[in-house]
């Protein structure tokens, strides 16, 4: 009997149910005969599936490709076979669900917590910025975005890559950057830790799409990426509050300290990760730990869900990961 619900999918088994589309491609094999690569996800489970020429129906690539679109509902039937120690599914069906025949809700990966209880407790790590220029800075830009910021995803393939988790991956931060104030005192500043980690990311409702189903870098995205995108939203807000009132060196110099965590927060410029500068204060190697931390988390956490315990298998970012059996 075929599996209905993707989560429930495993290699061996044949499928006939709803998924959500995720990513798109279109490849030849050594022949020269046109296939597609299609992700398709339901909750957190993606699986890669492949349509070859023979299931076409007779449609065109061209066709084919205005049915598996990004973000798109479809009804698939197919059977898993395992490749590379992951689920796969060669497509035998398909055709896409009417609108209303689904409850997208049921789809959608979200955040665990509460749109509400995330932003108020965002707010309250901002109202504890003792610095002003940092605390205007960090309260104006989250006010304003906050109906996008809250939402939006963190990332288009890799960590919280799902609805609110940019919200939720930043308040994870917060939480972990208190524990570490709270233990060192003194040795960490606490207001350019909770400016910076708000901040940090908040370019990324510019550098991606704001469709949580299946997200996509945007073109500007693309030409800054998200820490520039934030470092500019930042100096707009200086230029502003200097025309209001005079600044002092002391403020631009903290305000651009904050843009140093920021633009190093990927880590130091050799690893590759996308930093625009070298970190140069404690604040800033830890927040780079820290965000580290978070991403680490909930790539295992995804990566190991649908594992049996005992496995190993090659997680696409991270190596090898071990699921353990207790
Ligand atoms: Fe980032
Ligand atoms: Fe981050």
């Amino acid at each position: 009997m075929a599996v209905s619900c993707l989560l429930e999918l495993e290699p061996g088994s044949s499928f006939e149910g709803y998924c959500l589309v995720k990513e798109v491609k279109q490849e030849k094999t050594k022949k020269g005969d046109p296939y597609l690569n299609i992700t398709v996800a339901k909750k957190h489970k993606m699986v890669s599936c492949k349509l070859w020429n023979n299931g076409f129906g007779g449609r065109s690539v061209e066709e084919l490709l205005t049915i598996f679109t990004n973000g798109a509902m479809l009804y698939l039937a197919g059977d898993a076979s395992e490749f590379n120690g992951q689920v796969q599914m060669t497509i035998s069906d398909f055709r896409l669900a009417q609108s209303g025949e689904v409850d997208f809700s049921e789809y959608i990966e979200m955040a665990p917590e509460s749109i509400e209880s995330m932003e108020a407790e965002i707010r309250s790590f901002i109202d504890e910025i003792q610095i002003p220029i940092l605390h205007q800075i960090t309260s104006e830009l989250f006010e304003e975005n906050k109906k996008y910021f809250m939402n939006h995803v963190a990332a288009v393939k890799m960590h919280h890559n799902f609805k609110s988790g940019l919200a939720y991956h930043t308040l994870s931060l917060l939480r972990i950057a208190k524990n570490i104030c709270d233990q060192y005192g003194e040795a960490v500043n606490r207001s350019k830790m909770y400016a910076a980690l708000t901040l940090h990311d908040m370019g990324k409702i510019v550098e991606m799409t704001k469709d949580f189903t299946a997200p996509e870098y945007t073109l500007f995205g693309q030409f800054l990426g998200h820490i520039q995108i934030v470092n500019q939203m930042i100096d707009r807000k200086l230029v502003a509050i200097r025309n209001e009132r005079s600044v002092s060196l002391e403020e631009v110099t903290v305000v651009y300290e904050l843009m140093n965590i920021i633009s190093s927060h990927h880590g130091p410029l050799s690893n590759g990760w996308g930093s625009t500068a070298e970190p140069i204060t404690l604040e800033a190697h830890l927040c780079h730990m820290i965000d580290n931390i978070d991403a680490k988390i909930n790539m295992i956490s995804k990566a190991t869900a649908d594992m049996k315990e005992g496995d190993v298998q090659k997680v696409w970012g991270l190596g090898k990961i071990y699921k353990p059996s207790n």
